[in-house]
């Protein structure tokens, strides 16, 4: 297994919509293992394939305990709102916001071995597969913001050097990314502003 490199806000894979996995075999195990090593390796709550470069529709998750990853997954949520939470994200190290989520969420998609998969989430599960599933569709947390947190997060995301970031972080593990925010993992019991803090 290896730990992979994380893809920072600018790199163009963010933005690209993700393709469907269509061969399952021992490259997609070893990718899932891999990026699932990272996101244990950073302490985050989730991460999604275009995070280390791949643009296909893979995540992995880990919230509260509960860890696991979707493969081509397909999203019915509800139609009302839980309470906004702060997220961050792996790929825009530092930042955190409230974000409006659907209060739940019914994922289905299959696993690595094209077992169907279908899971019934609420809370911060249900928020982490919607952070996660945005990164298949090139849409980051960010871009769900509104009024004044929009524009304080694109004014720190411009102010914050990312492209300096991107060129550290190929040189150095993607632990590096995580500590650098305190590795504070999405829905622990850490400091408000972080609590998505290394999540994907
Ligand atoms: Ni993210």
């Amino acid at each position: 297994m290896a730990i992979l490199n994380i893809r920072i806000i600018g790199d163009p894979v963010l933005r690209t919509v993700a393709d469907p996995v269509t061969e399952f075999g021992p490259e997609l195990a070893k990718l899932v293992a891999d990026m699932t090593e990272t996101m244990e390796d950073v302490d985050g709550a989730g991460l999604a394939a275009p995070q280390i470069g791949v643009s296909k529709r893979i995540f992995t998750y880990r919230i509260d305990g509960v860890e696991g990853h979707i493969i081509n997954p397909v999203l019915e949520n509800s139609e009302d709102y839980q309470p906004d939470h702060v997220e961050g994200c792996l790929s825009i190290p530092g930042l955190g916001f409230p974000v409006r989520r659907f209060r739940a969420t019914r994922i289905t998609g299959v696993d690595m071995h094209g077992n169907p998969v279908s899971i019934d989430a609420e809370g911060m599960l249900a928020r982490c597969f919607q952070h996660e599933n945005d990164h298949l569709d090139g849409i980051l947390y960010t871009d769900r913001l509104e009024g004044e947190d929009r524009k304080a997060a694109l004014r720190s995301i411009r102010n914050a050097k990312y492209d300096a970031v991107t060129e550290r972080t190929t040189a150095k593990r993607a632990k590096s990314v995580g500590s650098s925010f305190g590795g504070a993992s999405f829905g622990g019991t850490s400091t408000p502003g972080s609590s998505f803090g290394a999540a994907g």
